[in-house]
């Protein structure tokens, strides 16, 4: 496992009048080399827990355990510097990590803190940009000049120079148009198929994620209200109301065409594509039925 959460609570301001506890009683596994999606209505606790994944926060209860990092509430916590190079966290507003007067100077701040060479750090800005389809010209630029999506993509480029095994992303696409929400979303899925990185986005917008996740996290109130298969929540989408969500289209979808032909047994089918096919195979079963159906009562 990469990541697993075994009775995990967080509160804030945990010994003041303003306490507030934002996670409840949190069991979780996330799987090395999988791509998880995080939902859950505003309010529902999955900025903090994504805190919980690099040691930004520690739990107020329960045990966190990451890669082969184990921080357990009241015990004295390990050396945590390692785990925030090994799990890259980009936040929920990109210009709340970038400070420096260029592109190139912030995404070089983490690999020269971390001790590489200003010659090795330039050559990890450059891969890092190229990983996020960034022109390399952009690096002389300063990074509060960048448009929405550019500095979004400079924000995870900056994570990825640091070579991070998980990287944990609040809201990546909330602010960009549905071309660069489709374009950032392949990007980020690659970052995990073919180089092998363990992906967790929090998102807003699950149809964008739903056919390429291999597994949610549903956060109501601060408690885990489902973790599972998108092909699980499409057999049950009624949890999603539960937890103060829209169901998705692509859910409506399946449930629609599921019904209308009796497939309520079979796998739900995610993405456009292969609900097209998968009707497209109905009614030429249904053509080739009747067909057969007329030659039987022509016989007799
Ligand atoms: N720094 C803080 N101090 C005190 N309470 C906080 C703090 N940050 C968050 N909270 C509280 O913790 C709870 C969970 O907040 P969190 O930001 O994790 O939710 P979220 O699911 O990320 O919401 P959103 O979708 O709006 O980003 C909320 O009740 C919030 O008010
Ligand atoms: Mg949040």
């Amino acid at each position: 496992m990469a990541i697993q959460l075994q009775q995990v609570s967080y509160t804030y301001a945990d010994r003041s009048m303003w306490r507030q506890t934002a996670l409840h009683g949190i069991n979780l596994n996330i799987a090395k080399g999988s791509l998880t999606g995080i939902a859950g209505a505003t309010g529902s606790g999955k900025s903090t827990l994504l805190q919980l994944f690099n040691g930004i926060l520690k739990p107020t209860e329960g045990t966190v355990q990451v890669l082969d990092v184990t921080i357990t509430a009241g015990e004295k916590s390990p050396k945590l510097l390692p785990l925030r190079r090994r799990v890259g966290l980009v936040f929920q507003f990109p210009e709340q990590q970038m400070f420096e007067d260029t592109v190139e100077k912030d995404i070089c701040f983490g690999p020269l803190n971390f001790g590489f060479t200003l010659e090795e750090a330039k050559e990890r800005a450059r891969k890092a940009m190229t990983d996020m389809g960034l022109d390399l010209a952009l690096l002389e630029r300063n990074p509060f000049r960048l448009s929405g999506g550019q500095m979004r993509k400079a924000a995870i480029a900056s994570v990825l120079a640091m070579d991070p095994d998980i990287v944990v992303l609040d809201e990546p696409t909330a602010t960009l148009d549905p071309v660069s929400r489709a374009e950032l979303i392949a990007l980020l899925e690659r970052l995990c198929r073919e180089q092998g990185r363990t992906i967790i986005i929090v998102t807003h917008r699950m149809d964008e994620l739903l056919p390429y996740a291999d597994s949610w996290a549903l956060l109501k109130g601060g408690e885990l209200a489902f973790q599972g298969s998108g092909q699980e929540l499409a057999a049950d989408p009624a949890i999603l109301e539960r937890c103060g969500l829209t169901i998705p289209q692509s859910l409506r979808y399946w449930q629609a065409v599921s019904t209308r032909f009796g497939l309520g047994t079979e796998k739900p089918l995610l993405t456009a594509e292969a609900l097209a096919e998968r009707i497209a195979a109905v009614l030429e079963e249904r053509k080739n039925a009747a067909g057969t159906e007329e030659m039987g009562s022509g016989h007799e």
